[in-house]
Parts: structure tokens; C-alpha cells; sequence
């Protein structure tokens, strides 16, 4: 049994992308660790949303994750914000965050690049919240994307440091959960390489079938292969990637010798790729309707998520100020 953190920036609802990159077979991964899932809305104020959005969003990244299946009762759900033990520890580790490799970081660089007129310390130190979060539990795995690869390599530099600073072995180094393969990048339908919230190429679980029919049969395509066996363009590369994790092997495989044999029907790929979204996105929508308005349920969750998240967080911090060399009088 393993301490597992996974984090979602309540920046709009939950895609494929979170889907396949962080809660793949979590049902499974519950059952086997002790997990904390968490609504990073600390880290959605970088790009400073809307306050009228904000617990809008807050609830429908929670809303998501349970209609996902987050069990309440078996794992500890909470809110970023509702635990304020991960703002003294992301203080705390902020000392022995360098300005260089913070500067550095590919997602730090990306923004900057995006954003011009926004490029807030906040940015800046994004991966020391990052590690906050994971330390906060001292966990061992964290089931991320592809794209939280070196957000994840830094809480482990950050941890190493802690311990070699201190001369303690108190931090675990976290590694990617990865479900048993490869860290995982589910691409948009738009012909890019990665479904993204800030990219509007997104198919959501509470997406109406017709909208996912509707946003499949607009994908990217072209005139069909000319030569046998010929290497797939980007584009049409996304549209397979997505169909290897929502269909069957024997539909990936059947498409796969129909592009070989240039044979292939894009409208019954399209056709059948939706169909097979749909199939894993239904019962998640049918939960989140059920769900979305139930007040008191969401309430209920937070509150006990808040508690049990703050009692392995308290004892964290106060183990840290100890080890850093806080004293009572
Ligand atoms: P966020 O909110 O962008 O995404 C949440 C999770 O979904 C994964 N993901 C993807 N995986 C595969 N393909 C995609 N197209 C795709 N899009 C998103 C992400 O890798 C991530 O696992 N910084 C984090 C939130 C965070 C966090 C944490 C995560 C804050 N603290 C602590 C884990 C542990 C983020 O912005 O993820």
C-alpha cells in the first residue's frame, strides 16, 4: 500500500487527456494504495480567472473527479485551498527553489511565452507548489501525463535537497504512477499534440454524445494514403492514439491494416472512434448530472476530504519545522 497524490487545476472540466493521463484504472489504484485526490486551485490563479469563477470551477472539477469514480470513502478527495498547510510547506521549500532552474522549466518558459504580460512569481514558483502538494503526503506515486514529467523530476530534486540539507531521509523520492506503461499524452482532434484546457481542443466527459460526434467528425484528415504501408501523418497518428485507448486491440488493428492497405474510410474511423468515446464517457456524464446538483453531497465531501487531507498535512509540516529547527518557547 502506497501513498499516491493526484492533482487537477480547476481550470475548466475534466477531458480524455485527464482522464487517460491521471485516472487511468483508478478504481483499481484506490483499492491497492491510499490515495489523496486533490482540485489544484491554488495553482488555476496564475492566470488569474475570473473570481466569479472560481468555486464554479472548483465544482466542476470535483463534480468530475467523483462521476469519475473517486470513492469518498475509500480515498481523501479535498479541495487545494481548504488545506493551508500546503501554503507554509510551498513557503518552506521556496528557500531552496533556485531562481535558475526555476527560470528554466519548460512549462514556466511556455507561459512566459503565452502570457507576456502576466509573468507572476506565482509562475514562476508553480513546481515548488507542485511539490507541496505531493510532500504535503510524503508520497510515493503521482499518475501524471507525459506533460508533468519534469514537474515531477523537480519535487524529486527538491525532496533530495531537503533530505541532503537537513541530513535526513524524511522526503520519498515521488515517481510517476504509470499505470504498468509508458507516461501517457492523449493529442487534440485539431491535429495538435496535446488535449489541452488552454487549447479548446478538448472532448470533456460530460460531453453530449452529439458534441462528441460532432467534435470527432470535425478531426483532421486528409485524401487517404497513396502508398502501402506508408507512415502515418501527426494528425492522422492522433486520431489512432486515441482510438488505442478508448477501442478495442481488435479495432486498432483492423483500421491499422485498412491504412496499410490504403484502404481506409475515415468516416468509419470517425464513426467508430466516436462510438467508442461515447461508450467510456456515458456513465461518467450520467453520474456527473446525477451529482452536479446535490449540494449537500458536495459539502459533505469536502468537509471530511478537508479533514482527513489536513490531519496527514499537519503532521507533515509540523515534522518539517521540527527537522528545519522551528522551537516552542
Ligand atoms: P492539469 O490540470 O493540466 O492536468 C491534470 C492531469 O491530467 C494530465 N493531462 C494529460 N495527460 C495526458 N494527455 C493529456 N493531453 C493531458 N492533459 C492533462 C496531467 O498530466 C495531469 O496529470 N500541475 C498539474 C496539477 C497539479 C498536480 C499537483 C498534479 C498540481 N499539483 C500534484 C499531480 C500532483 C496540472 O496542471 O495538471
Amino acid at each position: 500500500m502506497e501513498i499516491v497524490v493526484s492533482g487537477i487545476r480547476s481550470t475548466g472540466n475534466l477531458h480524455l487527456g485527464n482522464y487517460y493521463g491521471a485516472l487511468r484504472n483508478f478504481i483499481k489504484m484506490q483499492k491497492e494504495n491510499k490515495c489523496f485526490f486533490f482540485i489544484a486551485d491554488y495553482h488555476s490563479l496564475t492566470t488569474h480567472p475570473d473570481p466569479a469563477m472560481l468555486h464554479v470551477n472548483v465544482k466542476n472539477v470535483l463534480t468530475d473527479y467523483l462521476a469519475a469514480g473517486v470513492d469518498p470513502e475509500i480515498s481523501t478527495i479535498y479541495i487545494q485551498s481548504d488545506v493551508p498547510e500546503v501554503t507554509e510547506l510551498y513557503l518552506l521549500l521556496n528557500m531552496h527553489a533556485y531562481m535558475g532552474e526555476l527560470m528554466k522549466t519548460t512549462s514556466f518558459k511556455e507561459k512566459a511565452r503565452k502570457q507576456p504580460e502576466n509573468v507572476n512569481a506565482g509562475l514562476l514558483t508553480y513546481p515548488t507548489l507542485m511539490a507541496a502538494d505531493i510532500l504535503l503526503h510524503k508520497a510515493y506515486k503521482v499518475p501524471v501525463g507525459k506533460d508533468q514529467e519534469q514537474h515531477l523530476e523537480m519535487t524529486r530534486r527538491f525532496a533530495r535537497r531537503f533530505n541532503n540539507i537537513y541530513g535526513v531521509e524524511y522526503f520519498p523520492e515521488p515517481t510517476a504512477y504509470n499505470f504498468g506503461s509508458e507516461l501517457i499524452k492523449i493529442p487534440g482532434l485539431d491535429g495538435s499534440g496535446k488535449m489541452g484546457k488552454s487549447e479548446g481542443n478538448c472532448i470533456y466527459l460530460g460531453d453530449d454524445p452529439k458534441v462528441i460526434q460532432k467534435k470527432v467528425m470535425r478531426a483532421l484528415t486528409d485524401q487517404g494514403p497513396t502508398e502501402m504501408n506508408s507512415p502515418k501523418p501527426d494528425y492522422i497518428e492522433n486520431l489512432f492514439t486515441l482510438l488505442n485507448v478508448v477501442s478495442t486491440p481488435d479495432t486498432v488493428e483492423y483500421f491499422n491494416e485498412k491504412w496499410n492497405k490504403c484502404e481506409i474510410r475515415y468516416g468509419d474511423l470517425k464513426k467508430q472512434l466516436a462510438a467508442d468515446i461515447i461508450a467510456v464517457t456515458t456513465p461518467i456524464r450520467e453520474r456527473i448530472i446525477d451529482i452536479q446538483n446535490d449540494e449537500a453531497y458536495l459539502r459533505k465531501v469536502t468537509k471530511m476530504g478537508a479533514e482527513k487531507a489536513r490531519e496527514s498535512a499537519a503532521k507533515t509540516v509540523r515534522e518539517v519545522r521540527e527537522i528545519m529547527g522551528f522551537k516552542p518557547f
